[in-house]
């Protein structure tokens, strides 16, 4: 008998709910006995579990957060809250763990099955920082909700001749703000990949003012350090207005683009496909709109690279 486990710990993403469902049915259709684990892996630690059945994960799929909840668990990283979380899942028979989250998340899925239970890890992130997958669970979601902010806040810049540092999410990664930034139509967008100059900025956007260009959107991810200390140093070298927006955790919330839920499905059924066949200790990953898996240490140990020809391509069209 194969019984699953579902958690998920970290940062929420929208699209889990839609991916805890996919896992929940097709489990069961496979006669998998399934169990949600409250409040990410303190709910490990603190053995708060709950039976999952068909409808558990009814009327979710549109729901952005987790009906699991989740926490930040610092138990999780000591080598005694793993052995807790491994021993409270084998004495409730659980052999396998699904761990819906991001890369930090399913590497603690890893360490607890050196205690024989088998992990499978779904990447779900708005950073979309894992490395081996093309797209995170509500990584686009966390795109439109930024553009459509921006596209508002744009309404003032241009009204005001005004440049306006928006601050985004993205851990120390700048795959969310090189996609907002593209979509948005932002004339600078600053990662923490890339080594910025503000007075190199700071001529650009005078040149741009040159240009009839009098309004100006700068996307500042938010590894690359502190958005208002950047906004009150370029505007002393500009003499410009510089305003700053952090769009904070709305880039978590909302309801799920059809694009994040259905990734959120095609991942939790292919999770349970390796799972039907004892597959232990990897990541279900898209690669060129293809589903598959790779071990997880792979994901968890390699690097992904941005594209820093979307860069170029922010910078030439913003002209
Ligand atoms: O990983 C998702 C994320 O929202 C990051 O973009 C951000 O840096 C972090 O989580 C914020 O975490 P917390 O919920 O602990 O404030």
């Amino acid at each position: 008998m194969k019984k699953i486990a579902i958690v998920t710990p970290g940062g929420d993403a929208p699209g889990m709910n839609a991916c805890i469902r996919a896992v929940v049915r097709d489990a069961i259709s496979m006669n998998f006995q399934v169990i949600g684990v409250l409040n990410g892996y303190q709910g490990l630690i603190d053995d708060t579990i709950t039976e999952m059945n068909l409808r558990s994960v009814s009327g979710i799929i549109h729901h952005g957060g987790t009906i699991l909840k989740s926490s930040r668990c610092l138990q999780i990283k000591s080598s005694d809250g793993i052995k807790k979380a491994a021993s409270n899942l084998k004495r409730h028979k659980i052999n396998y763990l699904v761990v819906i989250g991001g890369d930090g998340s399913i590497n603690a899925g890893l360490k607890i099955s050196k205690y024989g239970i088998h992990t499978i890890g779904i990447p779900a992130s708005i950073d979309n920082d894992i490395c081996g997958t093309d797209e995170t669970i509500g990584f686009d979601t966390a795109i439109d909700t930024a553009v459509e902010a921006i596209d508002k806040i744009r309404d003032t810049a241009a009204s005001f001749d005004r440049i306006f540092v928006i601050e985004v999410m993205g851990r120390e990664h700048g795959f969310l703000a090189l996609e907002i930034g593209l979509a948005s139509g932002a004339e600078f967008v600053l990662i923490p990949e890339i080594r910025y100059n503000i007075d190199k900025i700071a001529k650009e956007i005078k040149k741009k003012q040159e240009n009839k260009k009098s309004s100006c959107i700068i996307i500042f991810a938010e590894g690359c350090g502190n958005s208002k200390e950047f906004a009150s140093q370029l505007s002393k070298k500009t003499s410009l207005e510089v305003r700053v927006s952090n769009l904070g955790y709305i880039q978590r919330g909302g309801n799920p683009s059809a694009r994040s839920r259905n990734l959120a499905a095609r991942f939790g059924a292919y999770a349970v496909s390796l799972i039907k066949k004892d597959a232990k200790n990897r990541i279900v990953v898209i690669k060129n709109n293809k589903i598959s898996s790779i071990p997880i240490i792979t994901a968890v140990s390699g690097k992904k690279f941005i594209d820093s020809g979307i860069l170029r391509l922010i910078n030439k069209l913003a002209v």
